[in-house]
């Protein structure tokens, strides 16, 4: 599958998540063969300001220039000509691919006019796709909805995306009313492949390989994006290859630590603290005791403590494994 000059090799992409998709996150999926993830959104306001926190988000690590690895880095906003410079420096911090998110539900995005505030607007969804479009060299990705409020225009959002230039658009099928309820409505995702040329990437409801190759076959999608299955889950891209794989306690326990220690020198100790608690409670789900562990971590303010508590935890889950 190609978007624009990139070519894919594998067609499971990690989502785009605010507070989940960060570089440390990324690089756990990439290890299991995650090749294209995108990042958290970010403000392109932010961006145009110059604002160092905004600017962080945009962080491209080694990893990520190798192997035909592709970082797609997402912004939102609703000004065409700030949107065109934020694709640029978005460009210019080495992003593979830009991403627009026309897709956010929350309040506090779609009161800008941003995230899916925009499919009610096709007017001005024209104008900042077609800004962004003449500004920048890369691929360009639009994420969307099924529509806003409770309309439903995602053939007509993405017909309009394709004629601006857009390469690939990427769709989750609840509108934005919908927010997280429900099924997600894969016929939709069906119905925009029928009408568009350029790729669709099928999003919403995929938890499993079995899903991937349903949501495959059931719209005929060109990839598929993990969203929430690949929370504390990063082994979901091996399924790909090895269907049945699944880590032992031992490799858990190495990732966990991994993840971790990448975290604490992404975010600084007393950050890391705090960003991995979400992470540790993901990945020991349903695990024996995991509920005491996550209780005993959620208090813990230093890292060497939370490290020696996942050794613990470990080290009773392999001798359960093994009594
Ligand atoms: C915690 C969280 C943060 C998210 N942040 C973003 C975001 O920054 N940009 C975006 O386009 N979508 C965002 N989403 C939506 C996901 O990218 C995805 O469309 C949605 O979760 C449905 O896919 P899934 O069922 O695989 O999770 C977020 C979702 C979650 C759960």
């Amino acid at each position: 599958m190609k978007i624009g000059s990139l070519t894919l090799s594998n067609t499971m992409a990690l989502a785009p998540m605010a507070g989940v998709s960060d570089y440390p996150f990324r690089t756990i999926c990439r290890d299991y063969g995650c090749q294209l993830a995108y990042s958290e959104m970010v403000s392109s306001e932010g961006l145009v300001r110059g604002g160092d926190k905004t600017i962080s988000y945009l962080y491209k690590g080694k990893e990520e220039y190798d192997d035909g690895k592709i970082i797609g880095f997402q912004i939102f906003g609703s000004e065409p000509d700030v949107m065109a410079e934020a694709a640029e420096i978005v460009e210019g911090k080495g992003a593979d691919i830009v991403d627009i998110n026309m897709g956010c539900p929350v309040k506090k995005v779609t009161k800008t006019k941003s995230g899916s505030a925009l499919l009610g607007d096709l007017p001005l969804l024209r104008k900042i796709s077609s800004a962004v479009r003449k500004r920048i060299k890369v691929p360009f990705t639009v994420k969307i909805r099924a529509g806003w409020k409770d309309e439903v225009n995602a053939v007509e959002v993405a017909q309009i995306l394709e004629d601006c230039g857009v390469d690939a658009v990427i769709l989750h099928p609840r509108t934005q009313k919908e927010a997280f309820k429900g099924q997600a409505h894969w016929d939709l995702i069906k119905k925009v492949k029928e009408n568009v040329k350029i790729p669709v990437i099928g999003n919403g409801d995929v938890v499993s390989i079995e899903d991937y190759h349903r949501m495959m076959s059931e719209t005929s999608c060109n990839a598929v994006m993990i969203g929430r299955g690949a929370m504390g889950n990063p082994w979901i891209f091996k399924t790909l290859d090895d269907p049945s794989y699944q880590p032992t306690m031992d490799e858990m326990k190495r990732v966990i630590l991994k993840h971790y220690r990448l975290s604490i020198e992404f975010y600084g100790k007393e950050k890391a603290v705090r960003e991995m608690r979400k992470h540790l409670s993901w990945y020991t789900k349903g695990l024996s005791e995991g509920s005491l562990f996550r209780t005993r971590i959620n208090t813990m303010t230093q890292s060497i403590d939370v490290i020696q508590e996942i050794e613990t935890f470990f080290a009773r889950q392999t001798e359960k494994t093994e009594a």
